[in-house]
């Protein structure tokens, strides 16, 4: 089984940051850190509202990334703003999320299915641009079939239902592991490279990352939190070493 990637999602710095309106704490510090700890490439979503991440951020993630060869993973809506800060700064890859203002944090998959004439000529002209371009859907079978008619390289599976249900000890969580991991077949039999994310933490990480087709796992807000008690780099280290533990268990 290949190595699985880490993605940092470092937007709950810039929450933090916001919150008082000040400079500190800085993400992209927090994304040097998170380099330099082990994580293979960062992640930043850039909401309509630019309720944490900005554009100058996004400018000078886009410029740490690049420095240090490592892949900047540019979350957005399908909006023709968005499109177009991505088309300016082409990123290594871009994930492209459903958005709704009123919502705390991305509360669903992309429906794919339905917005499939919106989204595949964004997919085209990002791709065109070199842009790898992710889809962030549910584990369904209809998504992952539209993701690939759009001509999308990558899908990431939305781990929030598992892992919710993990956390409130729900007897479907493990109905829902399983419908991670036939969406992950099925992803990669079409040719799909397979990403997940959400809510991962500790506990949930091992069992998604035993999933084999799973190339890269995108992780923000728990390892943010578990920095206020350990530190990003230790949190980090922990994660990519439960990362890793699962990947031996299953390959033994
Ligand atoms: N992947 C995508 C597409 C997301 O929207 C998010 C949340 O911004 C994450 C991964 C990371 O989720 P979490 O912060 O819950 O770890």
């Amino acid at each position: 089984m290949s190595r699985l990637r880490l993605g940092v999602n470092i937007d709950h710095v810039a929450t933090v940051r916001n919150a008082r309106g000040e400079g500190y704490p800085d993400p992209v510090r927090a994304a040097e850190m998170a380099l330099a700890a082990g994580a293979d490439g960062i992640t930043a979503h850039l909401r309509e509202d630019r309720r944490h991440i900005s554009d100058a951020d996004i400018d000078a993630l886009a410029v740490i990334c690049r420095r240090r060869g490592r892949p900047l993973n540019f979350e957005c809506a399908v909006t023709p703003e968005m499109e177009a800060i991505a088309l300016a700064h082409r990123p290594h890859a871009a994930c492209l999320v459903p958005e709704r203002r009123e919502e705390v944090t991305t509360e669903g998959g992309l429906d794919v299915v339905r917005g499939r004439n919106a989204i595949a000529p964004v997919v085209r002209r990002m791709a065109d641009a070199g842009i790898r371009v992710s889809l962030f859907i549910d584990a369904d079978d209809a998504q992952v079939q539209a993701a690939q008619a759009v001509g999308a390289q990558v899908v990431e599976l939305h781990t929030g239902a598992y892992c919710q249900a993990v956390r409130e000890r729900k007897p479907q969580a493990e109905a829902l592991l399983k419908g991670l991991a036939a969406a992950a077949e099925r992803a990669a039999d079409l040719g799909l490279e397979v990403h997940a994310g959400h809510g991962i933490d500790y506990e949930t990480v091992k069992p998604i990352a035993a999933i084999p087709q799973v190339a890269e796992l995108n992780i923000g807000h728990f390892l943010i939190g578990e920095a206020i008690f350990i530190g990003l780099g230790p949190a980090i280290q922990r994660m990519r070493a439960l990362m890793d533990e699962a990947r031996v268990t299953r390959a033994a």
